[in-house]
């Protein structure tokens, strides 16, 4: 479904990603860790298509999406939707407003239909009947599910998450790995999740990437990852402050 071969990307100098190797199989939830500042939401924008790369590709069930034209791209984009770390929510316009907004531009659909739509995928994130709240009146969990109804309003076969969890308490957590779980087990879709919440990740993933020094350095199911040998996955997992990863990166 995705393939990033030999992935580089840099900026003001700076190697972020370097030779990067990832395959996503479809429909399934494939998360990748590493500590703040090892490029997770670098990563997640590049595969998305949002940023393009220093080098390499990006390849999306057949097409390398790398050097297409932004024509070529606004094509695709609908196939893929991002869950944005903040929610990233438009302040200005109602919780309908937001999770119709691909659907008003990018659709020909009648009204009734995007209500109808609308409607179902509020349900589906557990917040029915919400349409005419601002986000401001929202706490910050009810903004990440109303971004990913956004997500999902146009029935994406690949989502995208930043940070889903960052921010939630224990029992939002849960309730947004579920739904992140629920995507694939009821609309069949490939996830790509960024985070470093240990927890949701073992719990929601078929498979778990560790990115490390612009790389991935593991690739594996959770069983296989906590098993593995790699003193930097290691310590990752065991959340230790001494071993071969310099911890203290930036956002
Ligand atoms: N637009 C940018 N300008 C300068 N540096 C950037 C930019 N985007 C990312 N970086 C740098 O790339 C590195 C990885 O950032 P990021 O992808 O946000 O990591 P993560 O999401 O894992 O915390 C950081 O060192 C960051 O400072
Ligand atoms: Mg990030």
């Amino acid at each position: 479904m995705i393939t990033v071969r030999n992935l580089s990307y840099s900026i003001d100098g700076k190697v972020v990603l370097e030779d990067l190797n990832l395959h996503v199989r479809q429909g399934e939830n494939v998360s990748i860790m590493g500590v703040s500042g090892s490029g997770k939401t670098t990563l997640l924008k590049v595969m998305s298509g949002l940023v393009r790369p220093s080098g390499g590709q990006v390849i999306i069930d057949h097409t390398d999406i790398t050097h297409l034209s932004e024509e070529e791209m606004d094509r695709i984009r609908p196939r893929m939707g991002v869950v944005f770390q903040y929610g990233a929510l438009f302040d200005s316009l109602t919780v309908y407003e937001n999770v119709a907004f691909g659907l008003t531009r990018r659709t020909q659909l009648k009204k009734q239909e995007i209500d109808s739509i609308v409607e179902e995928k509020l349900s589906l994130v557990g917040l029915p009947g919400t349409e005419y709240l601002m986000p401001s009146q929202l706490s910050g969990g009810m903004q990440k599910r109303v971004s990913l109804a956004r997500a999902i309003a146009v029935n994406p076969d690949i989502l995208f998450y930043d940070e889903p969890t960052s921010g939630l308490d224990p029992i939002m957590t849960t309730v947004i790995g579920d739904l992140i779980v629920d995507m694939r087990n009821k609309l069949g879709v490939t996830s790509v999740i960024v985070s470093h919440d240990l927890r949701s990740i073992f719990a929601t993933s078929d498979r778990i990437a560790m990115l490390c020094d612009g790389k991935i350095i593991a690739y594996g199911t959770p069983e296989e990852i906590k098993d593995t040998r790699d003193s930097r996955v290691r310590q990752f997992v065991e959340g230790r402050p001494e071993g071969p990863i310099r911890a203290g990166g930036g956002g």
